[in-house]
């Protein structure tokens, strides 16, 4: 059996779990964009792009990834009808290099009935790129990369897509392969296009906190806020692959925490029970001695903390009493004025940073 036929036939819990979290962030993307960039004069066109789409459907009649976002991508569509009178444009467009897979997702889509606009491409993600751009144009858009290996998803073409103007991506980060050949000559080719640079020769003894912080770093260089979900090999304490998120949005960034909040709950206790608040406090003053706009802040701590929006937001209330901070705490409480309030964090020497 090949790798693709042995791939379709049974959905496996790594891939679920890879799922879920896609179905997630989808539904709020597609609810909070449906819903602001949708007018009586104009209807932004949003692009769900699934680069790697696969057959739509597994073998034991799960759905892929190109018709779980078809289903998402059409009840948000009524509910956004019914509740709201807005009518979203939803585009999705589905490449897949495979004859075979291409056929089964063809049909697979066919039978689905929608107002969301689907185009499938039989192409090689990176040859589909043009196509896309076009298409796209600069409208948002969330590229789902869910390849087999590393090799088809070059650093460049990254790249190519951060040159999207709000192009949003979940990357599937085969930490398996890289961490087993990572030091290997055959592949250092690969891996150099993986990362876009040779750094992850030098890594030392935290070996796969270090890859993952590379390849985020990578992206952060090419203008994206980023986070990192880890999914295990079932039943065992190994890591499987990093589901990679990137965003130019840093309001973006606040959902998907949560959705990665969300799946650890069950098994994680609330970090902040844990780790002493004030150190964090302290950690803070350290960090910022010139004054940053609240939605800067939450963005960058989400990326680089396990915190989430609700965490930070006490943090800061907190730092508010202590005096270690200050900001308008009328704007708080309204999403609109809250994300250009400037937050000025008391220096060592007592006093608070000027504009
Ligand atoms: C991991 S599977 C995708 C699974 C799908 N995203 C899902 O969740 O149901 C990867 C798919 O990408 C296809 N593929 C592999 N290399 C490709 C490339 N360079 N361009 C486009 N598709 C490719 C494979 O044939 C396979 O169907």
């Amino acid at each position: 059996m090949s790798i693709t036929q042995e791939f379709f036939t049974n959905l496996q819990s790594q891939s679920q779990e890879k799922l879920t979290i896609l179905d997630m962030y989808l539904e709020k993307w597609a609810y909070i964009l449906g819903y602001s960039f949708t007018s009586l004069q104009r209807r932004t066109p949003l692009y769900y792009v699934d680069l790697f789409a696969g057959q739509g459907q597994y073998g034991n009649g799960q759905p892929g990834s190109p018709i779980i976002a078809l289903n998402t991508l059409t009840r948000v569509h009524q509910n956004l009808m019914q509740d709201h009178d807005k009518n979203p444009n939803y585009n999705l467009i589905a490449v897949e290099k495979d004859p075979n897979n291409f056929i089964q997702l063809s049909e697979n889509i066919q039978k689905f009935k929608s107002k969301v606009i689907v185009k499938t491409l039989n192409l090689e993600a990176i040859d589909a790129l043009g196509v896309i751009e076009n298409m796209v144009n600069n409208s948002p858009s969330l590229f789902f990369v869910d390849p087999f290996g590393v090799k088809d998803i070059p650093f460049s073409m990254i790249e190519r897509i951060s040159r999207i103007q709000r192009s949003d991506l979940i990357i599937n980060f085969m930490y398996n392969f890289v961490q087993r050949f990572h030091n290997f000559e055959g592949v250092s080719d690969t891996l150099c296009e993986l990362f876009g640079t040779d750094e992850f020769k030098h890594v030392t003894f935290d070996k796969e906190r270090e890859l993952i912080h590379l390849y985020r770093k990578q992206l952060q260089k090419i203008g994206y806020f980023t986070l990192n979900y880890k999914i295990k090999m079932p039943g065992k304490d190994r890591t499987y692959f990093h589901l990679i998120y990137a965003t130019k949005e840093p309001r973006a960034i606040i959902e998907m925490k949560k959705v990665f909040k969300n799946m650890h709950e069950s098994i994680q206790l609330d970090l902040f029970e844990i780790m002493e608040r004030v150190n964090y406090e302290a950690e803070v003053l350290q960090k910022y001695n010139s004054p940053i706009t609240f939605s800067q802040f939450i963005a960058r701590e989400l990326q680089s903390t396990e915190f989430n929006d609700s965490d930070l937001r006490k943090t800061l209330k907190s730092m508010k009493k202590k005096g270690l901070v200050d900001f308008d705490s009328n704007k708080l409480s309204d999403y609109r004025t809250v994300r250009n309030m400037l937050l000025y964090f008391k220096r060592n020497n007592g006093s608070f940073p000027q504009l």
